[in-house]
């Protein structure tokens, strides 16, 4: 007769699919988790496993599920943008809405690059390494914001968020240039022209804590964006594109809202936009 292991818990070890050291299971574990804190476990793991040589991103065994596949925690409850709390940051609830409307678009971005390296297979294994950071970085960053909105006697699932950064995940799952023209290259670098302000108007209350966690966050996301625009010139070269033209055309054909400056240039140029693309944005967006 053969006894199945078990677990501590009691479950027959088979019976749990362990992600093992297939980056993808990960990816697909993660993504598909209700469970927030199991989400930041296995973000860690699979990180830590990288790290040490030890994880196999080798294009993937079976194919990516749909995008739809993705779940959330059941809180925050997502609402529209227009019945969120407002932010003001001189009172405590602002305070605390805007940490916690941070902390949401960090662990959306948690999300956003597992599912860049889980969706898109048959890249330079650098890709995944890379995206795989940013995924650690992303929950780096959740944490601290999750930590001093607890500090401030509030936490993440207290206040409602919405999905915007999700939907542009998805309209944008069945083409990488796509994905990495509008999240790193759009979305994400948005925060390169917001984020000093905030630091500013953190400083000016006298919130260090909160001002010392998103100059982290801008010091990192300056890389991922970078990350981004790198990947995106490679994809380009790779499709015999010309990559100033395609990024403008694929913000014309997936982006819901409208491109808005002020744009950082000095941090843009930094994260790899050109010169000539920043002119042209600021042709549109001003
Ligand atoms: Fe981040
Ligand atoms: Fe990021």
């Amino acid at each position: 007769m053969i006894i199945p292991l078990r677990s501590a818990t009691g479950t027959p070890r088979s019976a749990k699919r362990l992600p093992g050291r297939d980056l993808f299971l990960f990816a697909e574990k993660c993504l598909t988790s209700t469970d927030l804190n199991e989400k930041l476990t296995l973000t860690r793991q699979a990180k830590a496993l990288d790290d040490r040589g030890r994880l196999e991103h080798d294009g993937g065994r079976a194919p990516a599920q749909p995008i739809a596949m993705v779940r959330f925690p059941e809180r925050p409850v997502t609402v529209d943008p227009r019945e969120l709390p407002r932010r003001k940051l001189t009172t405590p609830d602002g305070r605390a809405a805007l940490l916690h409307a941070l902390a949401h678009i960090e662990f959306t971005a948690i999300h956003l690059a597992w599912d860049l390296l889980y969706r898109f297979r048959g890249l330079p294994d650098e890709f995944y390494r890379d995206w795989l950071a940013v995924a650690a970085e992303e929950a780096l960053h959740f944490e601290l914001l999750r930590g001093r909105l607890r500090e401030l006697g509030c936490d993440y699932g207290d206040l409602p968020s919405h999905r915007g950064l999700w939907d542009v995940a998805e309209d944008t799952a069945g083409d990488v240039a796509a994905r990495l023209a509008l999240v790193p290259r759009c979305m994400e670098a948005r925060s390169l022209d917001v984020t000093p302000g905030m630091i500013a108007k953190f400083e000016q209350i006298g919130d260090e804590p909160s001002a010392a966690i998103l100059r982290r966050i801008l010091h990192d996301e300056i890389r991922h964006v970078a990350l981004g625009s790198r990947w995106f010139q490679w994809v380009c070269q790779e499709h015999g594109t010309a990559p100033e033209d395609s990024y403008f055309e694929l913000l014309d054909r997936y982006l819901r809202t409208e491109v808005r400056g002020p744009y950082n240039r000095e941090l843009r140029l930094t994260a790899g936009f050109t010169a000539a693309e920043l002119d042209r944005l600021e042709g549109i967006g001003n």
